[in-house]
């Protein structure tokens, strides 16, 4: 039977033991309310789809269910100002006064998501241009265009007049920007400042012209204002990968816009964020991270079959963009309405996938939404309540969340995941490698993915940084298929190694340069002298390859034979493939640089393969689990900072499962009995 985490949680004794953070480690939290819960949990609300009479009733049936955050304002516009100019905010008073009444934390968003009729109906140049020059229509959302200079200011004045209102608001403790952001335009306004960017980017044409190797196909431009701005089609790689740098800037610009309009008018421990999507490809997230305080995404898990370890990934990865803990701004109770199959989580996987987030790093814990408007397009979505208003049967499940969360805050307050060693994740790679594939089946976010498995299973707590992130501070730094590599990178990373850090480096890394050219040197280009070794040639793989050596198992999808080219570069795994050009070749090469080594993995390794080098790695580098032998079912995860230290496990698994705690570990409370750990349970441990 499950122990209630809260009850457990009131009866522990609180023994503060010292400090143990890493270098790595995390520096703020992202809740500093004074006198608040320091884990946020609540639900999206609009009010507006609702009689006024209804609030309170839905307010109490959150307090209810335990939730202490609502979320409103977004997609509010034409409430808010119903005609231009003409602002009616007395609706939104009301309704924050009435959360604020029941003792809530609020968090406001900016309603330019969707824009209200009488603006785009008016200004028709605000709304988005599709590839084929088709103009958005009113009825959707996220129908204006990025680009355009009248939106900025109808979306600055709602932000500030909005901030205006609630900036000083007690119950208000954080802003989201806009929701979702994503869909470019390519109306002329994005064109000029495409042209714009570009000559920024570039200064004259003929740079352009060098670094994009225009002289293939004739391709010479004259000036900045003949370069089309084009996301597909068969167009020079260099042109693709600055649209996704021109995407960046732009939707930089366009947060930065309303962060500037919020941030005169609010209190300093108000933050701000914006919501991002789940490996959202249209932009690089750190870079659009640059004005935000902290960052917040939406957690969902369309098939209803959750991969805990890659969705660990992603969570490691928005924890990543501000370095700091996060919020799950937007998460399903149960199950989403977009997929062809919309299928519902199982019993207790809500409550399992709420403590994952907060086992990496989530300091709120919101879900979406509360109750299904009669209509509009997400009348199927998953809810706390039904149609009639009242309790969906998920919603026990979402109470029981919510109370643990509540009652761990205490403990879970100032802590931050502590990662054993770091993954980069490149958006530039990313990027270059989907432009050309050239294995259909070569999906970055896999290969990410399916190198990161191992390491997090094994390490128990990965840190996902941006290539520029200092790293001096771990062991092991893993860059999966860092395909883009500038020269400033390469000097960073090998410093790193230098400085006695270990750097693995995954297939197709050191590549390309920021300009989506080909370095004149071979794989890894300007880190090959360091290695010792460069890949000869790459191959995409119809079947499996052998490895064998110290790393054996196969490859498929993609191999590289490598070369040595110094005498103490060694190899630590070789194809079979008999009669192939890859047989007898080097795979896996590594070399050691005074106390540090530099590895490079010519290969998608299958993960047999790839679990062997991972624990191989971690070895090298010191890198001990905290909780040996654990069922891969079982995540396990640690919370550290202001003299705490909390094992968080978690079962993902449908069986019991064995687990035992460290030595000095204590059981704070949850679904360890026993030994055992049950179903989709969640413990939590005091460590020493
Ligand atoms: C996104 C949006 C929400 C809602 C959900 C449904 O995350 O932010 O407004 O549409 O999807 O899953």
């Amino acid at each position: 039977m499950r122990t209630r985490l809260a009850l457990a949680l009131a009866a522990a004794a609180v023994a503060l033991t010292p400090a143990h953070l890493p270098a790595g480690a995390f520096p703020q939290r992202a809740t500093a309310f004074a006198g608040r819960p320091a884990i946020a949990v609540g639900v999206a609300w609009y009010p507006e789809q609702w009689p006024e009479a209804r609030w309170a009733t839905d307010l109490d049936l959150m307090k209810a269910t335990g939730f202490n955050t609502v979320r409103l304002g977004e997609f509010a516009w034409s409430r808010m100002e119903p005609a231009e100019g003409r602002f009616d905010f007395a609706w939104l008073d009301r309704a924050v006064a009435a959360a604020q009444a029941r003792g809530f934390m609020v968090v406001l968003g900016t309603p330019t998501a969707a824009p209200p009729a009488w603006l785009t109906q008016r200004y028709p140049d605000t709304l988005r241009v599709d590839e084929n020059g088709v103009r958005d229509r009113h009825g959707g959302r996220r129908q204006f265009s990025f680009a355009s200079a009248r939106y900025r200011v109808f979306a600055r004045r709602i932000a500030g007049e909005m901030a205006r209102r609630y900036g000083h608001h007690p119950a208000v403790v954080g802003w989201q920007v806009d929701n979702e952001i994503g869909p470019p335009s390519f109306d002329a306004e994005a064109v000029a400042a495409w042209h714009v960017f570009l000559q920024r980017r570039y200064g004259t044409i003929g740079e352009l012209n060098r670094r994009w190797t225009t002289a293939y196909w004739s391709q010479t431009y004259d000036s900045f204002d003949q370069v089309p701005l084009r996301q597909t089609g068969q167009q020079n790689p260099g042109l693709l990968l600055d649209f996704k740098h021109f995407t960046t800037a732009i939707w930089t610009d366009y947060i930065g816009n309303q962060v500037q309009a919020i941030r005169p008018f609010i209190d300093p421990r108000m933050w701000i964020t914006t919501n991002t999507m789940f490996w959202n490809a249209g932009f690089d997230h750190f870079a659009l991270h640059r004005d935000l305080d902290i960052a917040s995404w939406d957690n969902y898990i369309p098939d209803g079959r959750p991969d805990w370890v890659a969705n660990g990934a992603n969570h490691d990865l928005v924890r990543g963009y501000k370095r700091r803990n996060f919020w799950l701004m937007e998460t399903q109770p149960g199950r989403v309405d977009w997929v062809p199959v919309n299928r519902a989580l199982d019993p207790g996987q809500v409550r399992e996938l709420a403590w994952q987030s907060v086992a990496h790093g989530a300091d709120g814990v919101l879900y979406w939404q509360w109750r299904p408007a009669r209509n509009g397009q997400e009348t199927y979505h998953g809810a706390v309540l039904g149609q009639d208003g009242t309790p969906n049967p998920i919603q026990p499940e979402i109470a029981e969340v919510a109370r643990d969360l509540t009652s761990a805050a205490p403990l879970l307050a100032d802590t931050q995941p502590v990662a054993r060693l770091a993954f980069l994740f490149s958006y530039d790679s990313r990027w270059a490698i989907d432009l050309q594939r050239h294995h259909a089946q070569f999906d970055p976010v896999r290969a990410f993915t399916d190198f990161y498995r191992p390491f997090r299973v094994a390490a128990q707590g990965v840190d996902v940084v941006s290539p520029d992130a200092p790293l001096a501070g771990y062991p092991l730094v893993v860059a999966p298929d860092l395909n883009v590599l500038t020269a400033g990178q390469a000097r960073a990373l090998a410093a790193y190694v230098r400085g006695g850090g270990h750097l693995v480096l995954g297939p197709r890394s050191g590549m390309k340069d920021d300009a989506n050219a080909l370095w004149p040197e071979r794989q890894p280009g300007p880190l090959a002298d360091l290695l010792g070794a460069r890949v000869a040639q790459f191959y995409a793989l119809e079947g499996k390859v052998g490895l064998q050596g110290e790393v054996a198992g196969s490859a498929s999808i993609w191999a590289e034979a490598l070369e040595p080219r110094a005498r103490d570069t060694r190899t630590l795994a070789t194809f079979t493939d008999p009669g192939g050009w890859l047989d007898g070749k080097p795979a896996i090469v590594s070399r050691k640089v005074g106390r540090g080594s530099i590895t490079y993995v010519g290969a998608w390794l299958d993960p047999e393969a790839m679990a062997a080098l991972a624990t191989r790695l971690l070895a090298d580098a010191r890198i001990a689990p905290l909780v040996p032998d654990a069922h891969p079912d079982l995540e396990i995860a640690e919370r550290a900072g202001a003299g705490k230290r909390v094992l968080i496990v978690i079962n993902h698994g449908t069986a019991s499962r064995p687990l035992a705690p460290p030595a000095g570990a204590t059981p704070i409370a949850g679904d360890w009995q026993g030994g055992q750990i049950a179903p989709h349970g969640v413990a939590l441990f005091r460590m020493k």
